[in-house]
């Protein structure tokens, strides 16, 4: 009896302290989830969610609108922002919005060799040592279009404009949050003041950005002739850079698809061939 009491209160005390643990992690993780609701709250609207048709395992991009993404970055974005990560060949490639059957190689496709050409990016220097441009080549990285960091500050009032190769990779909610930044623009609210130079936009973290609303209305002439809406133009250029964030996406998906198929075949394979071989064997 003595012994049975002793294990009792053994266990009890042991559920007890597990309790008491559990307890301990729930208050924890509910304060830490408070906190950050409360900062979420405090800082930065949360970012309208949108529904994006290349989301998903089965998600493909729209070539139409990767191509008028990228009329947006190339006729508006690229003037501040560079993109260090994205070559002028990926546009060519498989899954790219300029990838050409015929043109297998992207570096002999005549339209994306035509768009690098369109871009000016630093070249060799002189025989003086003096710095050159050329036009570009496929092989070509996209260009930062300030040379420096302090050029790039003091064209943006201090303000410094990100690399917008991985960008959607680089923000919590990523495309949906590039995405309602660019629309989001608004009037301050009245208790809030906003210095010149910055542009009151409640996604951003702090209320005021120094990034002038870049998509007004109209603001490109689609050579598509889709109309040329806000939400159009943002919606185009988020896509744009999401594919430009891992251009390869695609066919890792369709990859993936055939590796699962050829295992199932491979499953069933291995079945028959196991029911042949033990047919008449008791086992
Ligand atoms: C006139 C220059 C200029 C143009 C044009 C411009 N931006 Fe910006 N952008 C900036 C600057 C400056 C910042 C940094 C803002 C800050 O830190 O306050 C910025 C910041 C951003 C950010 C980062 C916001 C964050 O969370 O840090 C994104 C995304 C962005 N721009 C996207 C775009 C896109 C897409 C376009 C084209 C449609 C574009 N920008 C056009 C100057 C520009």
């Amino acid at each position: 009896m003595k012994v049975w009491g002793r294990m009792m209160s053994k266990a009890f005390s042991r559920r007890g302290r597990i309790a008491a643990l559990a307890a301990t992690l729930i208050t924890a993780t509910a304060g830490v989830m408070g906190l950050a609701a409360a900062q979420a709250a405090g800082d930065a609207r949360t970012p309208e969610h949108h529904h994006w048709h290349f989301a998903g395992p089965f998600g493909t991009f729209d070539r139409a609108a990767l191509q008028r993404g990228y009329q947006i970055y190339r006729e508006v974005c690229s003037s501040c922002h560079g993109m260090q990560y994205l070559h002028f060949r990926n546009l060519g490639e498989p899954g790219g919005p300029y990838y050409d059957e015929e043109h297998p190689n992207a570096n002999d496709n005549p339209v994306v060799r035509a768009i690098a050409a369109d871009t000016t990016v630093a070249g060799e220097p002189d025989d003086f040592g003096d710095p050159t441009t050329r036009p570009a080549t496929p092989a070509d990285a996209f260009p930062n279009p300030f040379a420096t960091e302090g050029m790039a500050r003091l064209a943006n009032g201090g303000a410094l404009p990100p690399d917008l190769s991985v960008i959607v990779s680089a923000r919590h909610h990523g495309a949906d949050y590039i995405r309602s930044l660019l629309i989001g623009y608004e009037e301050p609210p009245e208790d809030v003041t906003i210095r010149p130079g910055l542009y009151y936009n409640p996604y951003f973290p702090g209320g005021a950005i120094a990034m002038a609303p870049p998509l007004p209305e109209e603001r490109v002439t689609y050579a598509d002739d889709t109309e040329a809406t806000t939400e159009q133009m943002a919606n185009d250029v988020v896509e744009f850079l999401v594919w430009a964030a891992d251009p390869h996406q695609e066919a890792r998906k369709r990859m993936g698809f055939m590796v699962l198929i050829y295992l199932t075949l491979l499953a069933l394979l291995f079945w028959i061939s196991y029911k042949v071989v033990w047919r008449n064997v008791a086992h």
